[in-house]
């Protein structure tokens, strides 16, 4: 054992210059994780009928354990430190709900919930904890005025407000024990016919929207995406897909021709009134859409066509298990806006939830810089992915600017 020896000298001189500079929390952790580490290894092999004689240890048992409780201690102490440090830099505490103007059924929300029947056995979970987001601490007013309402009655008629807290990132948000607002769903269509036709407008819930008439819907341009989308009866949402205004426009059933292995479940990103989701249900293609209803009642309206609208922003991890679709779609609801790593973390998910030889189809992305064109391209090199197709286009904005687009339909590799 006489390396073991020779490294307490060594763990013993690492803790004392560590000890010195008290203000360099990390450094002090990874120096005091490694002595501790060794006195343990110490305490475990030493013995008294160790061949080697006691005298070339320069230290003895009881001032080993004196400087490892002194260092457990300093351990914790920065450990605190750290997540202090932590919670300050998220604006995160865990939300006090000793404060006042928090809504009763907030607090009884987020108490915790001894299971009826004491432990599970399956899972060994004791209690239920209720889920609400973090950030929901930034907008405790919102949320509190949330979560004021009559228990057992109607609910308000506030979903903008809870979209709000969604757009805050409070999400998810807390269940509430009132009854939704009821919209009578009126001349719905049986499917196919459904996805190509309109439905009452009252079958939409227009309160907290700026419009209130799809007229009125198709007369903005609500986003990069949606100019008159609302339109499924006349409009150019009815070629979309199956005819090209431009080169970087590709149609689905060349691009369901480039995949393998069967194409059958896919994912559209911010996908406007569901379109995509409609052509693919054509071609016996399920896709679940994923959009909030920004400025228009886009969840109802898919919902009407006969699709799956999946009310979800893109700071929520994706509801789906790993490598589970054959294709993800994704136009400008992919910009995520703010900082560059939100988008990777956003890449990684599609990544994680598309299968491998599944296909990425990012459609018409505008890049506004040259840079901002640039740094995209080398995020997506980085997963590896065969380009399958890959168009930079120009197109003529409405104040007769060049703007710059990315349309590219990119295949998952196998990685092992
Ligand atoms: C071991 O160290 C302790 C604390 O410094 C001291 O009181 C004790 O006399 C030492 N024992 C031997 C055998 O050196
Ligand atoms: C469907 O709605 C659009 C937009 O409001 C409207 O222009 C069109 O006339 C409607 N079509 C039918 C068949 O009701
Ligand atoms: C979709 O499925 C139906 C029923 O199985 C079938 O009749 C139809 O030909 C399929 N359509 C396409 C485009 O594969
Ligand atoms: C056209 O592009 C320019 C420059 O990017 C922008 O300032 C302007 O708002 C755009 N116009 C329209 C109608 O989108």
């Amino acid at each position: 054992m006489g390396s073991v020896s020779l490294k307490i000298g060594d763990g013993t001189a690492r803790f004392k210059r560590a000890s010195f500079c008290s203000s360099a929390a990390n450094l002090l952790m990874l120096f005091s994780v490694i002595t501790t580490n060794l006195f343990a290894l110490y305490a475990f092999n030493h013995h008294p009928t160790s061949p080697h004689p006691p005298h070339h240890h320069p230290t003895n048992i009881s001032l080993i354990s004196e400087k490892v409780a002194l260092i457990l201690r300093e351990i914790g102490s920065s450990q605190k430190k750290l997540a202090q440090m932590e919670k300050q830099i998220l604006g995160y505490e865990s939300i006090d709900l000793s404060r006042p103007n928090i809504a009763n059924e907030l607090k009884m929300f987020l108490d915790h919930h001894k299971l009826p029947l004491g432990k599970d056995s399956r899972t060994g979970i004791t209690e239920m904890v209720a889920s609400i987001g973090h950030s929901c601490e930034k907008s405790m007013d919102l949320l509190s005025q949330f979560m004021s309402y009559k228990v057992n009655g109607l609910c308000p008629d506030d979903w903008s407000l809870g979209q709000k807290l969604i757009l805050q990132g409070c999400e998810p948000l807390p269940r509430r024990r009132c009854f939704g607002k009821v919209v009578p769903k009126l001349g719905l269509n049986p499917f196919p016919n459904s996805l190509w036709s309109n439905v009452s407008e009252k079958s939409y819930s227009w309160s907290g929207l700026g419009c209130k008439s799809v007229a009125c819907l198709n007369s903005k341009k609500l986003n990069r995406d949606c100019g008159g989308c609302f339109d499924i009866v006349k409009g150019y949402e009815r070629l979309r897909y199956v005819k090209a205004r431009s080169k970087n426009d590709f149609l689905i059933d060349d691009v369901l021709g480039m995949g393998s292995g069967g194409m059958r479940v896919g994912f559209d990103i911010g996908g406007g009134s569901g379109t995509f989701a409609a052509r693919m249900a054509e071609r016996n293609v399920t896709v679940v859409t994923a959009s909030l209803n920004v400025d228009a009642p886009f969840n109802e309206f898919i919902a009407a066509r006969g699709l799956f609208p999946l009310y979800l922003s893109l700071d929520h991890r994706f509801p789906f298990y790993d490598n589970v679709f054959d294709l993800v779609h994704a136009a400008n609801g992919l910009d995520v806006g703010g900082r560059p790593e939100k988008l990777e973390f956003l890449m990684f998910d599609i990544d994680r939830v598309l299968r491998a030889g599944g296909l990425f189809w990012l459609d018409n992305f505008y890049c506004s810089t040259d840079d901002k064109r640039r740094a995209l391209t080398h995020l997506i090199e980085r997963f590896g992915y065969k380009k399958l197709k890959w168009v930079v286009g120009e197109r003529i904005n409405g104040s007769g600017k060049s703007e710059s687009y990315l349309s590219a339909v990119l295949q998952k590799p196998v990685r092992v």
